[in-house]
């Protein structure tokens, strides 16, 4: 029987309560018929719960996955009657003595992953204070879905936010508040993000409805705007300026048309019209006509538009006079675009090809910055 009691002493020490026995004095006092299980101000009114935010950093904000990235300091506070203490300071409390005592089960809803950090003691820290208040504030990681709307990208700006909830305590049980309203979140002003920048922010409160409940839910809302100018350097800029020799080519003489077909793409043995790009230098007036680069083709479509009506045209009294005077019309149509001299082609060209390419920027533009 001594044997036994011996080796279930321990387990004696631990269930009266031994665990009290290494804290200070004070909060020792103060653990002397807690129960953690119940909230404060049980059976009267909800507990207030006061949230701040310090957002130390967003890390990865992916349009793939729609989420952010975000390590945050939370700091709840609220105040628990049954911790009242005499006098004038706070104690900080061991960040494993948490377990001692009721907490707030707030959790974050839209978070895919999160964890706690835990380098080198869990990131937490417990202050009470003499009038009763617990200071409770947490170092998390968590990964945070927002939905993008990407129809404007890259000038578009994105709504995210960050929601708190409380997991089981209806709005009976707890009541959330931010502390100082729009300025409980600290460090959003000061973040630097690689593509965007922190446009706006701002905090508000609401419930959230489940079929088990109303529970109380607070949410901040912040605005990023991507930052154009690394698309404009890495995208825009070098696009604008293939363009801009591509425009070149208008000045090169005909003649010498693989010259002219270098400036542009690289073109295929078997584009299109299935000629060849490479033509004999002997026939200079040969080449004009089988050039085959992108701004011949108009003018080789309005010839072969001439031919084919032509050849049509000794067929056409056969067939009614009703058609032949629209094949007329057609060709009269047609022999507007046929140029006499190709060399007007290149000279139309150097006007036109600038003058669309800024009427489709000033549309590109006016389009994504202002609607
Ligand atoms: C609490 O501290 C403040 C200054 O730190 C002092 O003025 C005040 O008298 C103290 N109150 C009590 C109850 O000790
Ligand atoms: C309790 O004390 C803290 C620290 O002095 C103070 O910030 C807080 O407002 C007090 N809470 C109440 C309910 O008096
Ligand atoms: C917080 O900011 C929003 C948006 O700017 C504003 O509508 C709201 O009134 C502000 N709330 C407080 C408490 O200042």
């Amino acid at each position: 029987l001594i044997v036994c009691l011996i080796s279930f002493f321990p387990f004696f020490l631990l269930l009266s309560g031994s665990v009290h026995s290494i804290l200070l004095p004070t909060i020792q006092k103060l653990m002397k018929g807690y129960n953690r299980y119940l909230r404060p101000n049980f059976n009267e009114g909800p507990v207030e719960i006061g949230m701040s935010l310090d957002i130390a950093s967003i890390d990865a904000i992916s349009e793939i996955n729609m989420d952010y990235t975000a390590t945050i300091f939370l700091r709840q506070r609220w105040r628990d009657a049954r911790l009242m203490f005499p006098g004038n300071e706070s104690v900080s409390v061991d960040g494993r003595l948490v377990s001692l005592l009721w907490i707030p089960d707030t959790f974050i809803p839209d978070s895919k992953r999160s964890f706690l950090h835990d380098v080198t003691v869990e990131n937490r820290l417990i202050r009470i204070f003499s009038n009763g208040t617990v200071l409770y504030a947490l170092r998390i990681t968590a990964t945070i879905a927002c939905n993008m709307d990407l129809t404007k990208y890259p000038m578009d700006r994105q709504v995210c936010t960050l929601q708190l909830e409380s997991w089981g305590y209806n709005l009976q049980d707890v009541v959330f508040y931010w502390t100082r309203g729009n300025d409980s979140v600290k460090g959003l002003d000061t973040l630097r993000l690689a593509q965007y920048s922190v446009e706006s922010y701002y905090t508000s409160v609401s419930e959230a409805v489940y079929e088990t409940g109303n529970y109380p839910k607070l949410v901040l809302h912040f605005a990023l705007r991507r930052n154009v100018l690394f698309f404009i350097l890495e995208t825009y800029v070098p696009s604008i300026l293939l363009v801009v020799l591509s425009w070149v080519s208008f000045w090169i003489s005909q003649s010498s048309v693989p010259a002219r077909t270098c400036i542009g793409q690289e073109l295929s043995e078997s584009n299109g019209n299935g000629s060849i790009p490479i033509v004999s230098s002997s026939q200079p007036n040969q080449s004009v006509e089988i050039g085959s680069t992108a701004e011949d083709s108009t003018e080789q479509s309005a010839n072969s538009d001439t031919k084919n009506h032509t050849g049509t045209k000794e067929k056409a009294p056969n067939q009614g006079c009703g058609l032949s005077s629209v094949r007329d019309a057609s060709r009269k149509a047609a022999s507007v675009f046929i140029v006499e001299n190709p060399h007007n082609i290149d000279r139309y060209a150097r006007t036109v090809f600038p003058t669309a390419f800024l009427f489709v920027n000033i549309l590109y533009w006016l389009y994504y910055l202002f609607l």
